[in-house]
């Protein structure tokens, strides 16, 4: 099992590349479910969760293929990925698939809508949380399907098809609103989604259905229309900026100190992260090529924030910031709204030396002067980043184990890293 070698100390100066959002990127590729002609995807993020749900589309009949290098393209050159569901052999989303990568269970949505019908396995729990996906099948059943489960599978059926409905979510979803919006798509008739994730992501994913020749309304707001339609055709589309990854690296910058470039990070998608990071004393101002972090000299200010849904501050970046708080001058607290458990960083972050009470659903951190490196262990996507920013300020040297956690969500982090000066390294066992 790969871990990641730090030694703190070093600050960061140099361009940090923003990849494609992962978080677009997989719901994007299951629309390609949605037709039989072929969705050409770009920007596509070379991710650990991206080749698992490749293997799980192939397992329902998509064929792919991704463009080679270009003559004179650098090495980490955006990919496109074409995808081709002509037919789908296979209406059947297997345990083994889905329990691990959860948003595998999203593919319930273009099976039901195009087959009317779809057994996919109940994804289970996570490390942050119980994860139900109740939402998700109420939105089905408004739809008109025909919910069943059974050994811990999920049987839809809608032999007639789909028909629209107005749909009101009690709390905000995002698989929630990305399964309505494919689901309707391809429904007879109007739908209305009250109270939707707002997210950029699902943004992305609703431009490109409209591509796809969806009828969609309003997507990003909490009131979305759709009108369905018979079917829909192939289309090109570029994935959005990763917010979650520049949010990431905008930390990692205010932690070690330094001055980077993030290129290809967008400022509006990012607005109350931005804010935060800002109020602890690091300069982030937007350019025409991204988002450029400072932070020189001056020590961290605390800073209080609570996870919301978008446009509040992101869940995903909630590790991250706390991480950054271990060593501001004073006292911050920090409250997790969206998830029940996402404070597994929390233990980890103390084995560096910072001292975080948790208190109900916030935690309270008390600066330290300094972090001492040391083994720790990756538990989820998020938090394992939440290690190596704290790793990258800490005395010493920190070894993050179960680092694979790491690659499902953060391309390439050694490289982007180190050719900012950070001293990183992946050691590979020789399993
Ligand atoms: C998406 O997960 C993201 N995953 C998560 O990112 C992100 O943390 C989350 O949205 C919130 O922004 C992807 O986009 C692939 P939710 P999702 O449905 O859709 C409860 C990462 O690190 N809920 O918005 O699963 C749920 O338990 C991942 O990239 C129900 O109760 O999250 C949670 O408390 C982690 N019933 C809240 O809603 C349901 O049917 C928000 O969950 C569905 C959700």
């Amino acid at each position: 099992m790969d871990r990641i070698r730090i030694v703190g100390g070093q600050k960061l100066n140099g361009v940090i590349r923003i990849s494609g959002a992962k978080n677009a990127a997989l719901p994007l590729m299951i629309a390609s479910l949605l037709t039989n002609e072929t969705l050409t995807l770009e920007n596509i993020p070379d991710l650990a969760d991206v080749g698992m749900l490749l293997r799980i589309l192939g397992h329902h009949g998509v064929d792919h293929s991704i463009d080679g290098r270009r003559p004179g393209a650098p090495a980490r050159a955006s990919r496109a990925l074409h995808l081709s569901a002509r037919q789908i052999v296979d209406t059947t989303a297997p345990y083994e698939f889905v329990s691990r990568m959860r948003a595998s269970f999203w593919v319930i949505a273009p099976l039901l809508a195009r087959m009317g019908e779809a057994k996919v396995s109940l994804p289970g729990g996570c490390a942050i949380g119980t994860r139900p996906v109740d939402l998700l099948l109420m939105v089905f059943e408004k739809l008109g399907a025909v919910i069943e489960i059974e050994a811990g599978y999920v049987q839809a059926k809608a032999p007639k098809g789909l028909s629209g409905a107005e749909i009101h979510f009690p709390k905000v979803t995002v698989g929630g609103t990305h399964t309505a919006l494919m689901a309707a798509s391809l429904a007879k008739g109007h739908t209305v989604l009250h109270n939707a994730a707002r997210e950029p992501e699902i943004v992305d994913v609703a431009d490109c259905l409209i591509k796809m020749g969806a009828r969609i309304k309003g997507a990003g707001q909490s009131t979305v229309e759709i009108e369905g339609v018979g079917s829909l055709s192939g289309a090109r589309h570029v994935v959005l900026p990763d917010r979650i990854e520049a949010g990431t690296y905008a930390m990692a910058v205010a932690m070690a100190g330094g001055d980077v470039m993030l290129e290809g990070a967008s400022p509006t998608l990012l607005e109350s992260a931005i804010e935060a990071i800002e109020k602890t004393g690091a300069e982030i101002s937007a350019t025409n090529e991204g988002l450029r972090v400072r932070r020189n000299g001056r020590g961290l200010l605390p800073v209080d924030i609570a996870t919301a849904p978008f446009p509040g501050f992101p869940t995903d970046l909630q590790a991250q910031f706390m991480a950054l708080m271990t060593k501001a001058k004073g006292s911050s607290r920090i409250t997790e709204t969206i998830f029940e458990n996402r404070f597994m960083h929390v233990q980890e972050l103390v084995r560096l030396g910072a001292h975080i009470k948790l208190d109900g659903d916030a935690a309270v951190v008390e600066g330290v002067d300094e972090l001492q490196g040391a083994p720790v262990m990756a538990t989820d996507l998020r938090a394992s980043m939440s290690l190596v920013i704290a790793a990258l300020a800490a005395e010493g040297e920190t070894t993050v184990n179960r680092v694979y956690h790491l690659d499902r969500g953060f391309e390439h982090i050694e490289e982007k890293l180190g050719a900012c000066g950070a001293m990183i390294e992946r050691l590979t066992d020789r399993a």
